[in-house]
């Protein structure tokens, strides 16, 4: 075949991702974590996570080669996110792309995490439209993108200013005595009770907010609403209704997600809104984003789930259309860039 065979490398937080493309096609996505080492933590540890990258890296190439059917010498480029991300993991995974790529002589892209979220659409086998705004919610990033074009012009419509949308979740299940991660823990604790028991505030959310057209997001005042709200009714000698708060601390969250992302679209003019991040995986929220997008007229994209997650294949995506472009390869100067633009 004529495409390139690209192998992505995504080490930014606590997913060691290897995943193998060619061109669009998708030939592996080997994903192993190390959510469990931080579940005591209650987050996670950079320390911990980028040992743990040092350690999954060489098992994680192999499983992946093995699982594409093709040989590591057949690999024309090699990818590697360099940031947005906790530096220390990032450079694991940087180190491990240069020393590959330098071992088979091939050429070497450093990309963006966020780029590489959306460029996972791209490896569904459908067609893939722009402009789209993108909504991508995990625990160490809450953004809203404009893409009018993947590899030239993507732009950021708003980050959140404090948590991220997936951090809350996992603080909150704490809160209630939930073990981490929370946002799957919460999802089930809401299941039974009331989204609108109790109304929690939504940030950034006044209608001068809205005005603006600006597109951050703040969840610490959520988090700090919840947290007196429980200490009220532990206070008070109450029993805790956890089904009612989870219930309505999931939908402010949602409820600000979904609204400043279609928002979002009306402003700017775009039919199409792509989901990405792991707290995609929120039944709440694809309920939401599905029915007011429909309300709306808008068509919202959602990967599969093994797409939506910190992955090595989105990485290797967006290599392949940073190729078919005509992009030069990246020098091995580039270091880790935490807060790395999109
Ligand atoms: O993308 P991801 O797998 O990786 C990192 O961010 O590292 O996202 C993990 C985050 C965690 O904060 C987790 O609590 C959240 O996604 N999450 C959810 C759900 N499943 C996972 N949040 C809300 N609802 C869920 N069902
Ligand atoms: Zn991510």
């Amino acid at each position: 075949a004529s495409e390139p065979l690209v192998l992505g490398i995504e080490t930014s937080c606590d997913e060691t991702g290897i995943g193998i493309v060619r061109g669009r096609t998708l030939l592996s996505n080997t994903i192993s974590s190390s959510m469990d080492e931080h579940a005591r933590f209650g987050g996670v540890v950079p320390e911990v996570a980028a040992r743990a990258h040092l350690e999954a890296l060489q098992p994680a190439i192999a499983a992946a080669v093995a699982e594409a059917g093709i040989a590591l010498a057949d690999v024309d480029a090699v990818a590697v996110t360099s940031g947005p991300g906790l530096a220390g993991a990032l450079m694991v995974g940087i180190g491990a792309a240069k020393a590959l790529a330098v071992g088979l002589d091939k050429p070497l892209y450093a990309v963006n995490h966020l780029v590489g979220h959306i460029a996972a659409d791209l490896l569904t086998g459908e067609d893939v439209e722009y402009p789209t705004v993108a909504l991508l919610v995990s625990g160490g990033h809450t953004s809203l993108l404009l893409v009018r074009d993947l590899v030239s012009d993507v732009e950021l419509l708003g980050e959140t200013l404090d948590d991220a949308a997936g951090e809350a979740f996992d603080k909150i299940a704490r809160i209630l005595g939930l073990p981490y991660p929370g946002g799957p823990e919460i999802d089930r604790a809401a299941a039974g009770g009331d989204p609108s028991a109790i109304r929690f505030p939504r940030g950034l959310s006044r209608a001068s907010d809205m005005a603006a057209h600006r597109y951050d997001f703040s969840f610490s005042g959520l988090k700090t609403a919840v947290a007196r709200w429980v200490e009220q009714a532990d206070a008070s000698g109450q029993q805790v209704a956890v089904a009612d708060v989870a219930a309505s601390f999931r939908e402010a969250v949602v409820d600000v997600l979904v609204t400043k992302a279609l928002d979002a679209c009306a402003h700017h003019g775009v039919p199409r809104l792509l989901l990405g991040g792991g707290v995609i995986a929120n039944r709440r929220l694809r309920e939401v984003a599905l029915a007011r997008a429909a309300e709306a007229g808008v068509a919202v994209r959602i990967p599969p789930l093994s797409l939506c997650t910190d992955n090595g294949a989105m990485i290797a995506a967006l290599a392949s259309e940073l190729i078919a472009s005509g992009r030069q390869p990246s020098t091995l100067a580039f270091g880790a860039d935490s807060t790395l633009p999109v």
